[in-house]
């Protein structure tokens, strides 16, 4: 199981203005708590409740779905290109960069033992676009269009660049080399695959993107490169079970939830820093700073009040950011709460050849770059705390399919609690609409020329 370690925020160590008397909230919160968890139990097969992410690690169809077209395709395609935006990207992003041998588009197909390469294009910038086009032998890749709303314009306007180029390389075998993942009924684009018969996988009801990492968005790609999706299924579903328990003692998403609600609220801690002393869970920081974002920054609560509230995420990285970020940590306004992610076996040791004798480095030699990269994380902990800013950290073993299920699990379960706190939406995302509505609207799609109209009045106004 994770760790989670929480002494670092606690009043004891950092004071009272900002740490929390830890253990007396969680007695204050004990019955809050309990029946915030037991609530989302209860209602997560509810339609419209948007909490069927909860079930996901428990459905064996598209487990045995996703595996099957994966060996169904198996030693036909040498890359995967993955076109996704936001939720139906970061997640698939986090989860193959920590699972997969580093590097791995750089590695020969024997050292992938013959999985493909995975490209993400989240972003429609149209260098980088022409740049990975240019480098991918078409024939050869095979496309998966991911998006939940079926017309996302990034995501479309992406996809019929790409089925341009595929038919005009590839004539009517095109086809092939496209599979798409969408809402059975919203959009376009499920009608569009029936229409042109592409392998379709479904993204059940009530999954919002940023959620949606444990479904066919990213099982399908994750079966495609080789990742053990059982395992991974294994760790959300025994992280679970252990998030069903009530006790907030016993719960450790309930703790997080409650620990980053009150820092906010009653410390001043408005920036959540999400720090892992890992490269390959560099991304992970990212996908948590799109979940924790969208689904905690709103302007009402559910009773209709405008509150404006959540904590705003930031995401570093171990070691590489105590040489940017961490002097306006230690020194700059104590405005933070500081989450460290720690890996305590690495796959691999790498030691530090005894080579010089000199007193400024000699003291180096005969350790090993574990031990260096673990000691920096131990002091700046410490650092952080004599300059009283409250930190926590998350440990995992060892980064695995297992831990990995374990880890995002944990992560999307204590985002909700922390919506209830808040009580406001989680789920939805008016702010993320109304832009791009406006988008629509610019780009001349029907049904959006009161919105055109506006929006020109008021960029004529600017
Ligand atoms: O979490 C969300 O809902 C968003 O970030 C979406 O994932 C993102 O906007 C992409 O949407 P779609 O999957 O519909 O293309």
């Amino acid at each position: 199981m994770l760790k989670f370690n929480y002494r670092n925020a606690d009043a004891m160590v950092v004071g009272e203005a900002n740490g929390l008397n830890i253990a007396q909230e969680f007695d204050n919160y004990k019955e809050t708590i309990a029946s915030i968890i037991a609530d989302l139990n209860k209602r997560k097969d509810k339609p419209g409740q948007w909490l069927q992410w909860m079930n996901l690690g428990y459905s064996e169809e598209t487990i045995w779905y996703a595996k099957e077209f994966a060996s169904m395709v198996e030693n036909r395609f040498e890359n995967i290109l993955v076109l996704g935006i936001g939720g139906s990207a970061l997640g698939g992003i986090a989860v193959t960069e920590a699972l997969l041998k580093p590097y791995w588009n750089l590695l020969s197909a024997e050292e992938r033992n013959n999985f493909p390469r995975i490209f993400f294009l989240d972003n429609i910038d149209p260098d980088t676009m022409q740049g990975l086009l240019n480098v991918l032998d078409l024939k050869k890749t095979l496309v998966n269009v991911i998006t939940k709303s079926g017309s996302t314009a990034e995501i479309m306007s992406q996809y019929m660049i790409l089925k341009d180029m595929l038919e005009k390389e590839l004539g009517d075998d095109y086809r092939k080399n496209i599979v798409v993942t969408t809402d059975k009924n919203v959009g376009v684009l499920k009608q569009l695959a029936d229409q042109e018969g592409y392998k379709t996988f479904i993204i059940p009801d009530d999954v919002g993107g940023r959620f949606s990492v444990f479904s066919a968005v990213g099982l399908v790609p994750f079966a495609l490169v080789g990742i053990d999706i059982d395992e991974l299924t294994n760790g959300i579903k025994d992280m679970d079970l252990a998030l069903k328990n009530t006790d907030i003692h016993e719960n450790i998403a309930a703790q997080n939830a409650l620990i980053h609600y009150l820092m906010d609220t009653q410390k001043g801690k408005k920036l959540s820093v999400m720090m892992p002393y890992s490269s390959r869970l560099r991304y992970v920081a990212d996908w948590y700073a799109q979940l924790w974002a969208e689904s905690l920054g709103k302007e009402y609560d559910k009773n209709g009040n405008k509150v404006n509230v959540g904590p705003t995420p930031i995401k570093a990285l171990g070691v590489t950011d105590q040489h940017s970020q961490i002097q306006l940590y230690n020194e700059g306004p104590n405005d933070k709460l500081i989450t460290f992610i720690r890996v305590e076996n690495f796959d691999t040791t790498i030691e530090i050849p005894n080579i010089f004798e000199y007193t400024g480095i000699g003291y180096l030699g005969g350790k090993t770059i574990n031990d260096l990269l673990n000691a920096e994380a131990d002091s700046t902990k410490v650092a952080l705390s004599d300059y009283c800013r409250p930190t926590l950290t998350i440990s995992i073993d060892k980064i695995t399919p297992y831990s990995m299920g374990q880890l995002l699990y944990m992560l999307e379960v204590q985002t909700a609690i922390a919506g209830e706190l808040y009580n406001i939406d989680t789920f939805n995302q008016p702010g993320v609409e109304q832009a791009k509505n406006y988008t629509y609207a610019l780009m001349g799609r029907s049904g959006y020329e009161d919105s055109a109209q506006q929006l020109q009045e008021k960029m004529a106004s600017v």
